[in-house]
């Protein structure tokens, strides 16, 4: 679920005469014109999906007061930076961007600088004083007051809210889709995190956990499948913990109850989810997967550590056994389904023997990929507190480099099992190298590269597709 490119791919700038602008509008896939002299708000985003969606939302509601998107920055009045706080790194990436929109800001007075989600949130107003060029700070619940804050900061103030909510959703707001190809979006179903892992900030900056109205969420799939989208990811921290209350009857909806109800929507309409919680997912959630056709076999599966005593110490709340129980289950019930996930190497007193154990789960869960991290030390966390960060850099990178080496020869391996197998893949543009190939994925999430041979398929219609080749990164076939 974790992504640290800043990309603005969606909004397609064509350039025109001085009356105005012609945009691509991602809520419409259809041009739109702006008038000469309207505000211009140009937005990056770093970390998890959910922020490339809160991105979507902050969009939205800049848009509702006149503001315009732009991807290029040096025409922007307002510069806005979306950041994640996950590791130190992540958070080092925010500060040099800053630095860069702050050259900006010298050499145009008149532009604004804002910082938005997590690391807002961590650091509150003290980042008004750490970066002194900054002139608006928001939390990732408080993105309804930006209307507000703009004219705060337009009269010359500096504009906090930091204020985290137990009920914002932003249920009823459409999001313009910023992110998207037109054919595959993301929509958030719930907000914010219960689970103290102990290593991890998301539970302080975003919040308590919260689900999204079941009608609004089914609501925004059905519209993003009339207006020509087919894949959804429904995104939370911990999806399969999703509960959400009718107050009309009563009726409680689960995780699996909404991915049945999402899968109705329509056939042809791609189901994906991330992430799942391994002390959380329940054979109902992996039976629902295995009825319809049209929900995705994979499923992203962080397991942080293989070893009992460091998850343990994690505070993850399961043990080795029910993580791999949780596997066996996976691969029973749908023999088809890739499973990805998250591992951390060199948590506190981890030891040697014990990250073998993190290398052999990897090998037991034969993940189709991972998301590879060594651990990084966040303020205020409960192993901050708790804690010694005692496993030399040296160390935590070592064992992060076997783990890396490992799932790589892995998905090389498993990637080279779909040799000579059909996948049903969904085309969702030319490939990055050739415009004479098509790129989609498979059910499963792997990336499919084929040739067109002058076919009349277009982006958003399926395809089968026989692989004959394998890299540990992508598949390559033909239409059959
Ligand atoms: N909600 C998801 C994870 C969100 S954060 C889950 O529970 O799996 C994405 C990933 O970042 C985590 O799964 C973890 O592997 C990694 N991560 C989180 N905190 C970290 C830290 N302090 N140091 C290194 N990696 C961390
Ligand atoms: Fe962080 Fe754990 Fe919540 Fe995931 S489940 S966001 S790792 S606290
Ligand atoms: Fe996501 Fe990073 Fe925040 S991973 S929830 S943006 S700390």
């Amino acid at each position: 679920m974790y992504n640290n490119n800043p990309t603005l791919e969606g909004i397609k700038v064509i350039k025109e005469e001085q009356q105005g602008e012609v945009f691509f509008n991602p809520k419409t896939a259809g041009p739109e014109v702006y008038p000469a002299g309207t505000r211009r708000f140009y937005i990056e985003s770093y970390g998890c999906q959910m922020n490339f969606s809160d991105s979507e939302i902050v969009a939205s509601v800049l848009s509702e007061v006149g503001f315009a998107p732009t991807k290029i920055m040096e025409e922007s009045d307002l510069i806005l930076i979306n950041t994640c706080s996950i590791r130190e790194k992540a958070e080092d990436t925010v500060r040099k961007r800053l630095k860069i929109f702050n050259k900006q800001k010298e050499a145009r007075p008149g532009v604004k600088i804002g910082v938005l989600g997590c690391m807002a949130e961590r650091l509150k107003a003290k980042l008004l004083d750490e970066e002194k060029l900054v002139d608006l700070v928001v939390g990732p619940d408080a993105y309804r007051d930006l209307p507000g804050l703009v004219s705060t900061i337009d009269e010359g103030d500096k504009g906090v809210n930091v204020v985290l909510s137990r009920e914002e959703t932003y249920a009823n707001i459409s999001p313009m889709r910023l992110h998207s190809n037109g054919i595959t979006a993301f929509i958030s179903i719930m907000r914010g995190c219960d689970n103290m892992c102990s290593f991890c900030v998301v539970p302080f900056t975003r919040g308590r956990e919260r689900s999204r109205d079941t009608f609004s969420i089914i609501a925004e799939a059905t519209d993003l499948y009339e207006k020509g989208y087919r894949e959804v990811t429904l995104l939370g921290q911990n999806v399969d913990s999703y509960k959400w209350e009718n107050p009309e009857n009563k009726e409680v909806v689960n995780f699996a109850n909404l991915l049945e109800l999402t899968a109705k929507v329509h056939p042809d309409l791609r189901i994906r989810f991330s992430t799942s919680h391994p002390k959380d997912i329940t054979d109902e959630v992996l039976h629902t997967m295995a009825k319809y056709e049209n929900i995705c076999k994979y499923i992203h599966l962080p397991v942080q550590s293989g070893n009992t005593r460091v998850l343990e110490l994690m505070n993850r709340t399961y043990t080795r056994e029910w993580y791999k129980n949780r596997v066996e289950a996976i691969y029973r019930i749908m023999p088809d389904c890739a499973i990805s996930s998250d591992i951390i190497t060199g948590f506190c007193t981890e030891t040697e023997e014990e990250h073998q154990d993190t290398l052999s789960i990897i090998e037991f869960a034969n993940y189709s990929m991972s998301y590879m991290f060594f651990y990084s030390e966040r303020p205020g966390t409960l192993a901050a507190r708790k804690y010694e960060d005692d496993i030399p850099l040296e160390v935590k990178k070592r064992r992060l480099t076997e783990v890396i080496r490992l799932q790589n020869q892995i998905s090389h391996k498993q990637n080279q099992n779909d040799i000579g197998k059909t996948f049903k893949v969904l085309i969702e543009g030319d490939s990055k190298r050739s415009d004479q190939d098509f790129k989609g994925r498979n059910s499963q999430n792997k990336m499919v590269i084929f040739p067109k041979n002058g076919s009349t398929l277009k982006p958003g219609e399926y395809c089968e597709v026989k692989i004959a080749e394998a890299s540990s990164a992508t598949l390559k076939g033909s239409m059959v």
